[in-house]
């Protein structure tokens, strides 16, 4: 009751004051928004905060009373008939834009490639809040958002970035074809810097076009593959639609490949440009320990080549396996396809090719090494 009192004064007050000028008496002002990062699978919230006050009086108004009413709730609290909040949530891409989401009035309309992964507070006005909450993240999620604010004839608007971070990939051991059981397949992962990817991550790799005719265990004992481009030999459970082909949770004894999950590199992948020679493996460990790194590892390279490492050269890696990243398309360079190349011993696609062969060399170097040895 209290409360309702002062926030009739409080309008009666500032109206009054706006009263003088011309110019229209509200006027809505969007807040400082910092980027966004989020992780593959995962959720994030891209903020779109905005206030709506009167400007004619700002730079006169008192500093609100003391109290837990501020000035700008009481001017939130106005009811205005016939001026409806408008919220409209753009992806600004390449030659134009993207609708993500309109929400008007309790109606929300989502974009195609939003559909159930979007969403918006159910009552914006009231607290100065348009974020947007996203879900099930995806790669090609990353990029700049545009949050539009619209109420009566005033309008704001404001860009926030958004970072993805995480990659999902394929792991075959250099035995053979299937050949991890569940623990095994647990391990591997562990070995090359990564985790077991959750059948979430494998989903929403799917969604960004990870094709893989491989079946692999999934942290949850399952055992699935995605499969962008149907084609005989790959249906699975799924014929010819495309999907992630599910065997469903196995026996741990039973062998497939797998498939391990890395997030963001936290530290540097580098190739050594003193080295103009092709190295063993031996050689390529020594190599990279003479500029106080380690061989990266198969997980480190994939969260170097998310974050847009290109280098089109077999290279050794701590495993023992020879790969290289593409993240810019040439046709000489793994068919103008992206992706890490691995280079296998059998043109069956299994084994890793013998040390005593001659490759490049990826190294590996943290955080916290590489920020004492640039202070030295
Ligand atoms: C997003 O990624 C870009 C390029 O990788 C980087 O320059 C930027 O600092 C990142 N932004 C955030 C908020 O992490
Ligand atoms: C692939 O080829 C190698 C060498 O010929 C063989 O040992 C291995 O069993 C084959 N694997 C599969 C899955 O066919």
């Amino acid at each position: 009751m209290m409360s309702h009192v002062l926030t009739h004064l409080l309008c009666l007050v500032c109206a009054c004051m706006a009263r003088p000028q011309p110019v229209s008496p509200r006027s809505m002002r969007m807040e400082q928004n910092s980027p966004a990062t989020g992780s593959l699978a995962g959720r994030v919230v891209l903020p779109c905060h905005f206030s709506i006050m009167s400007v004619s009086t700002m730079p006169t108004t008192p500093p609100p009373a003391p109290g837990p009413l501020l000035l700008s709730d009481a001017l939130h609290a106005i009811p205005s008939p016939g001026e409806e909040l408008r919220i409209k949530w753009t992806k600004l891409v390449a030659g134009g834009e993207k609708v993500v989401l309109v929400a008007q009035g309790g109606v929300v309309k989502v974009g195609q490639d939003y559909k159930s992964r979007v969403s918006v507070a159910s009552h914006p006005l009231s607290v100065g809040d348009a974020s947007l909450l996203m879900v099930q993240l995806r790669a090609s999620d990353a990029g700049l958002y545009r949050c539009e604010v619209m109420h009566g004839m005033e309008d704001t608007q404001d860009t926030v970035s958004l970072n993805v971070t995480g990659v999902v990939f394929h792991y075959r051991a250099h035995t053979n074809r299937y050949s991890l059981d569940f623990p095994g397949a647990v391990a591997a992962c562990r070995n090359v810097g990564a985790t077991i990817a959750t059948p979430e991550q494998l989903t929403v790799a799917f969604e960004d076009g990870f094709d893989q005719c491989d079946a692999g265990w999934l942290a949850d004992q399952s055992v699935r593959y995605p499969i962008t481009d149907p084609r005989p030999g790959c249906a699975g459970n799924l014929g010819s639609r495309p999907g992630v082909r599910t065997y469903g949770i196995r026996d741990t004894f039973e062998k497939y490949d797998v498939y391990c999950y890395v997030d963001k590199l936290e530290g540097e992948v580098f190739f050594p440009s003193s080295v103009k020679d092709k190295l063993t493996l031996q050689q390529a460990r020594d190599e990279c320990e003479k500029h106080d790194a380690v061989l990266a590892s198969p997980g480190q390279l994939f969260a170097a080549w998310r974050a847009g490492l290109n280098r089109c050269d077999y290279s050794w890696l701590s495993d023992g396996s020879v790969r290289y990243p593409v993240t810019v398309p040439r046709p000489q360079c793994g068919g103008g396809l992206l992706g890490v190349r691995t280079l296998y011993k059998y043109e069956n696609q299994t084994g890793f090719p013998e040390p005593s062969d001659r490759f490049g060399l990826f190294c590996f170097k943290g955080e916290t090494e590489t920020r004492l040895s640039r202070h030295a």
